[in-house]
């Protein structure tokens, strides 16, 4: 009868898997961080997609670690790099079934580690990162990439990445924007795994301040209104408030995500025996979904896909 009467079900078909592509990689290279996550070359990524659609999971989130970095980060917009290889790959090899996602930032191809470029005075530089994005962005839509996802946080990306796919005759691909984006200690893991901590300083002159809740309910209505048609609010976990918030406000579909340090906290606490990982994983992601998100990106996704169906 709780069955019956319960208010909020997860479904595998919700969950997003993100993956790590790296240029360098010959063979899947385990992240210390990141327990039963691995940095794979981008043939390995159909093998995964397989799973993906095995576990009956919604979709796959591309991250890629490039072969060279420059200060620019010119190597997002690389034909020949790890995202846009694994897209390619992916087109050969997986269904329609998954929702191919690739995520559109500087930070793992720059030298500096910022999402955005740097001025002379140190300084993160909006507008000229603007078209950087943009070309990067198109360059993963011509791939393959169903859905562009910009977790930069520069003002202004969604309009400039919709203009160049409408130009390039790409106005089928999606765009989820990371909206409510703040900068945030649980992205450590990240970090490490994606080789992106940044070199000086840190992420708050673009990432937003995790005291500001109505600030982001701003900044999704103006990424709303430049053209994304989903929207996120990262992390999750620590911010619940703000997805209700989203929830009520907007129609649009709401993505949130369990960064990785909310991830690897709860294998710790696991791995010490202090909590069980499978039911806090599932109680986690229940109450992210409670809070009213239609989407999850996890890296629990496959797992928790599984503990879903065992339930
Ligand atoms: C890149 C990016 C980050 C994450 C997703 N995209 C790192 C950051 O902003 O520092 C974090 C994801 C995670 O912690 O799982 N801008």
């Amino acid at each position: 009868m709780r069955d019956l009467v319960a208010e909020t079900r997860l479904d595998p078909s919700m969950l997003i898997l993100p993956v790590f592509v790296d240029a360098n990689a010959t063979a899947p290279t385990e992240i210390a961080s990141l327990p039963g996550h691995a940095r794979v070359p981008a043939r390995e990524v159909p093998r995964i997609a397989e799973r993906a659609i095995a576990a009956g999971i919604g979709g796959l989130l591309l991250f890629g670690l490039p072969g060279e970095k420059d200060d620019r980060g010119e190597g997002a917009a690389d034909p020949l790099g790890p995202v846009p290889m694994a897209l390619r790959a992916l087109r050969d090899a997986a269904g329609p079934e998954l929702v191919r996602i690739a995520d559109v930032c500087l930070c793992e191809y720059t030298t500096h580690g910022h999402c955005g470029v740097v001025t002379i005075e140190g300084a993160i530089d909006n507008d000229a990162t603007l078209p950087l994005l943009a070309s990067a962005a198109r360059t993963y839509a011509e791939a393959g990439a169903d859905v562009v996802a910009p977790s930069d946080m520069m003002d202004g990306r969604v309009a400039a990445i919709r203009q160049e796919l409408d130009g390039a005759n790409l106005s089928e691909t999606a765009i989820l924007a990371y909206s409510a984006k703040y900068a945030s200690s649980f992205y450590g893991p990240f970090r490490d795994a994606a080789d992106c901590a940044p070199r000086f300083g840190d992420r708050a002159a673009y990432q937003m301040d995790p005291r500001n809740g109505r600030e982001a309910l701003a900044e999704i209505a103006a990424d709303l209104a430049e053209g994304a048609d989903m929207f996120m609010v990262k992390p999750a976990g620590p911010y619940l408030d703000v997805i209700a918030a989203a929830r009520a406000r907007f129609d649009a579909p709401l993505a949130a995500y369990q960064v990785s340090g909310e991830y690897a906290a709860l294998h710790a606490a696991a791995a010490r025996g202090w909590i069980d990982l499978r039911r806090a994983a599932l109680e986690s992601l229940t109450g992210i979904a409670r809070a009213g998100a239609d989407v999850i990106v996890t890296y629990f996704a496959l797992e928790a896909a599984a503990w879903i169906g065992e339930r």
